[in-house]
């Protein structure tokens, strides 16, 4: 998965080609429309002006950056007393994605770095839309009284699916019985991964959206097949082991290992509720502004405001969970 996705000369993200959006593989509440960042400047403007000192608002998978310029276009408007002590951040391996970031970031108050080690501690909050579902996952399958892991070969040039043998004991600690066969996917990292992020913003808020389930939901007996998926053209497929590199690949995220990794690092975890309820809630003052405004431009924002929160859309598929890290 980290190979097909991140691989510098022949992995998904790493090469250049629409990915996002209506032209691209699939849609995200930023491909969308400017209203998510938008209501994301409104939910952070508050939490921002609270802390002292210089600022940052900080973004691992910015993509193109379109999320850093509407949530900086956004507090230049609603919010301009930040903006002067405020730097946005994007952490970025990948060089290709850097300079379509630089590009469309250009004049504004916005650095771009390719590891954790260049930036600095300072106050802020960390935010990430559809990061932890695009990081590799260990897949596992129940033989019945245990687990073992699946891993990739190559037979006649294909790849295929080959079981690795008895999973270790601390990977699957935290999995049921289940049925021999039965799939699923785990992430035992996030701790390690977020370990080195969480003091670039400190005191400060880690914020991830994401679709996914909690622990018990994730491994449902009826979710046999696991969530491992790939995104071509819009179209959902379930072999991820087809044309690697030309296709997205994603396993939803199970939140309750999420929040235990952000408490091993000292955070409280202050929300997990699903995306409509966040966006209704932190829209209200926006929404509330345009009462008797039936112009074309605020039509199309109402639009966007419902693929954002409409249960059938990105509503309730997708969830936020912020965790608080010091004062
Ligand atoms: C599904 S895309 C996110 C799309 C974007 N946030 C949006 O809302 O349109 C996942 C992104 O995470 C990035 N990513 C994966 N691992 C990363 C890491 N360790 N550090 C920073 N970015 C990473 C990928 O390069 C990719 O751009």
């Amino acid at each position: 998965m980290d190979l097909a996705l991140y691989h510098p000369e022949g992995g998904y993200y790493a090469t250049p080609g629409r990915r996002v959006g209506r032209h691209g593989d699939f849609y995200t509440s930023v491909s969308a429309g400017p209203l998510f960042g938008k209501i994301l400047a409104l939910h952070l403007a508050p939490v921002l002006s609270g802390m002292d000192g210089p600022l940052r608002i900080l973004e691992l998978g910015a993509h193109d950056g379109s999320l850093a310029r509407d949530v900086l276009e956004a507090l230049a408007t609603d919010a301009p007393q930040l903006i002067d002590r405020l730097e946005y951040a994007i952490i970025e391996p990948l060089e290709a994605l850097a300079l379509r970031q630089r590009e469309r970031l250009a004049g504004l108050p916005a650095r771009i770095v390719a590891d954790p080690s260049q930036l600095e501690p300072r106050a802020g909050v960390l935010v990430a839309n559809e990061l932890i579902d695009a990081l590799s996952c260990h897949l596992v399958e129940s033989t019945g009284d245990g687990w073992q892991e699946i891993g990739v070969g190559l037979a006649s040039d294909r790849f295929t699916w080959k079981p690795l043998g008895n999973a270790d004991p601390e990977l699957v600690r935290h999995l049921p019985a289940r049925p021999a066969g039965y799939r699923t996917e785990v992430r035992p990292f996030l701790a390690e991964f977020l370990r080195p992020l969480r003091p670039l913003v400190s005191p400060g808020r880690l914020l991830f959206f994401d679709y996914g389930f909690e622990r018990a939901e994730y491994l449902d007996p009826a979710r046999a097949e696991g969530t491992l998926r790939t995104y071509c053209e819009h179209r959902s497929g379930d072999d991820p082991l087809d044309a690697p590199g030309t296709r997205d690949i994603t396993a939803h995220v199970e939140f309750t290992s999420l929040r235990e990794a952000l408490e091993s690092l000292g955070g409280e975890v202050v929300r997990f509720e699903n995306q409509s309820r966040f966006l209704t809630a932190a829209a209200r003052p926006w929404l509330l502004g345009l009462e008797g405004r039936t112009d074309a431009a605020t039509a199309k924002l109402l639009r966007n405001f419902q693929t954002l929160t409409h249960p059938g859309h990105l509503g309730s598929r997708f969830h936020v969970m912020e965790a608080r890290f010091g004062p």
